[in-house]
């Protein structure tokens, strides 16, 4: 069989990947962060191993700004329900996603959002002077895809998430084509929220994706407190040193993940993954 369909979940996942989720299952399927036996703070480990390494690969302002979702969706949605608030804009654009455009469409039938949609050029590309056109008083949040998964074309983000600054708004990015093709720099791009699948190009497993939350969405008025940005729970009992960052300054990966991650750097940040889906 020929697999073409790596932009909805990519196939197949290198041979270390295979490894470390055997490995993980094996040894390691606790549940995290509620037990201090030894399974359970493995598995704590990996949860910690991975929020290391997303920010090392997105320079994250802190590990703990990832929280783990389902997939893309799921982050999009979570985000969406974090940060806007009854009578907000969003600024967007006619290339998203159906996971940006339905929940966003739902929130402005409802009436508790205004949408505008800004239209692409006939290359497939935004122009970030439209979007600066388009803020109005009642803007909070501009959303929109790093690369169209119909056209594959690649967007300005970093253009646009310096225009976000500028007017204090909030800059959601789709990354969910884009995250393990294409560097992605939050902090140079002015990135507040970045939504990516972990199993499309980052080669993991499905039922996998995340959500960053930069430090400035809890500091706006009327936003409610981001889940990523609370900080990680204390354990009541057997507490693992595990997420304290006097214990763990850098990152330690285990050998398994260490290998998938060395896997994927090798590539040149690239798959073989077409910018193309369903
Ligand atoms: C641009 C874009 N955004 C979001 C998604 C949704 O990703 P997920 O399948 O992880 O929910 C997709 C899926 O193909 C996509 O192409």
């Amino acid at each position: 069989m020929t697999y073409l369909d790596n932009a909805a979940t990519s196939f197949p996942k290198p041979e270390s990947v295979y490894q470390a989720l055997d490995a993980f299952a094996r040894h390691d399927l606790a549940n995290p962060g509620r037990a201090g036996h030894k399974m359970a703070l493995a598995a704590e480990r990996a949860l910690d191993d991975c929020r290391h390494l997303l920010n090392q690969l997105f320079h994250g302002k802190e590990p703990e700004r990832f929280v783990f979702t389902l997939n893309c969706t799921d982050a999009l949605n979570m985000a969406f329900k974090g940060v806007l608030i009854a009578g907000d804009q969003v600024i967007t654009t006619d290339l998203e996603h159906n996971s940006v455009s339905r929940p966003l469409r739902a929130m402005e039938l409802a009436g508790h959002i205004t949408l505008t949609r800004v239209r692409a050029d006939s290359g497939g590309t935004i122009n970030p002077d439209d979007i600066r056109r388009a803020i109005t008083k009642q803007t909070r949040l501009i959303a929109m895809t790093h690369a169209s998964n119909v056209l594959g074309t690649v967007q300005p983000v970093a253009e646009v998430g310096r225009i976000a600054r500028e007017h204090d708004l909030l800059f959601l990015v789709d990354a969910a084509q884009t995250a393990g093709v294409i560097p992605i720099d939050v902090q140079e791009m002015s990135i507040d929220l970045l939504a990516f699948p972990g199993h499309k190009s980052l080669l993991g497993p499905t039922g996998t994706g995340a959500l960053y939350v930069g430090r400035r969405p809890r500091s706006l008025p009327g936003v409610r407190a981001a889940p990523a940005a609370i900080p990680p729970a204390r354990h009541s009992r057997g507490s693992s040193p595990i997420s304290s960052k006097a214990a763990r300054p850098t990152c330690s990966a285990s050998p398994g993940w260490r290998r998938a991650f060395a896997t994927f750097k090798k590539r040149g940040w690239r798959t073989s993954t077409p910018m193309r889906s369903r």
